[in-house]
């Protein structure tokens, strides 16, 4: 998988790609590659932004700099890249980041991701260049840099390679294989701490029981969810 992800503050993700899990796939051809904004932009001294019109706080990036900045990276009209590729821009008020569009994104070859500061994107960016508007939760950050990071870490976990035992990605928390309920919980050494043991079904050795402890606790963690996840 390929993403580039353009933002004004490229070496923030300097950090995510020395995470072990995308160090993982990044040896086997997947890659995260960013753009910066202020060196594709048409206007002096590197603007990139503007004050909004009609008045407010804020900065909000603009649109004729971010056409440059996918222009140059691509060589086509971006508008017509939607065609081509998911861009997705990072919002506080887009979809929210789930599970199930960690999975949908994990399936596409090349991702495009957009990052607005401060006030955000001016509405035409949204309106003509991205496929998807995407959120990590229901409160502002000071730019998308970190949801980007967030929305990386989610989707690049999924690809073949990236986690030392396949295992821990298909059996997790709000996978098909826990009918899309939270992980149940885990132990392990010692047995016991502090005089707190643990569950004597785990030391029994009897994989059967230990499966269907484990799917009880699981559903059992769904029921006491406040905001149940979406069916798998
Ligand atoms: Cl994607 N961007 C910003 N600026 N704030 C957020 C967010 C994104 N998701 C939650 N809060």
């Amino acid at each position: 998988m390929k993403i580039d992800i353009f933002t004004l503050f490229p070496e923030w993700f300097g950090w995510l790609s020395q995470q072990r899990h995308v160090a993982n796939v990044t040896a086997t051809g997947s890659r995260i590659e960013c753009i910066n904004f202020r060196e594709h932009t048409p206007l002096s001294a590197g603007q990139v932004d503007d004050t909004p019109f009609g008045g407010g706080a804020g900065m909000v990036l603009r649109v004729d700099v971010l056409d440059s900045a996918l222009r140059a990276r691509y060589g086509v009209d971006p508008v017509q890249l939607g065609r081509a590729r998911r861009v997705i821009a990072l919002a506080p008020g887009g979809r929210l980041l789930d599970e199930r569009l960690a999975n949908e994104l994990a399936g596409e070859p090349e991702l495009t991701l957009l990052c607005g500061r401060y006030e955000g994107f001016d509405e035409r960016i949204i309106e003509h260049y991205a496929t998807d508007v995407v959120s990590i939760g229901r409160y502002v950050l000071s730019g998308g840099e970190l949801a980007a990071m967030v929305l990386c870490d989610a989707v690049m976990r999924k690809l073949p390679g990236a986690l030392g035992d396949e295992r821990s990605a298909t059996e997790e928390s709000f996978s098909a294989a826990l009918e899309g309920n939270p992980e149940y919980p885990h132990y392990t050494r010692p047995a016991e701490f502090r005089g707190w043991g643990v569950p004597e079904v785990l030391l029994s050795g009897h994989h059967a029981k230990i499966e269907s402890w484990r799917r009880e606790r699981s559903r059992e963690r769904a029921a006491a969810l406040i905001d149940p996840p979406p069916e798998p």
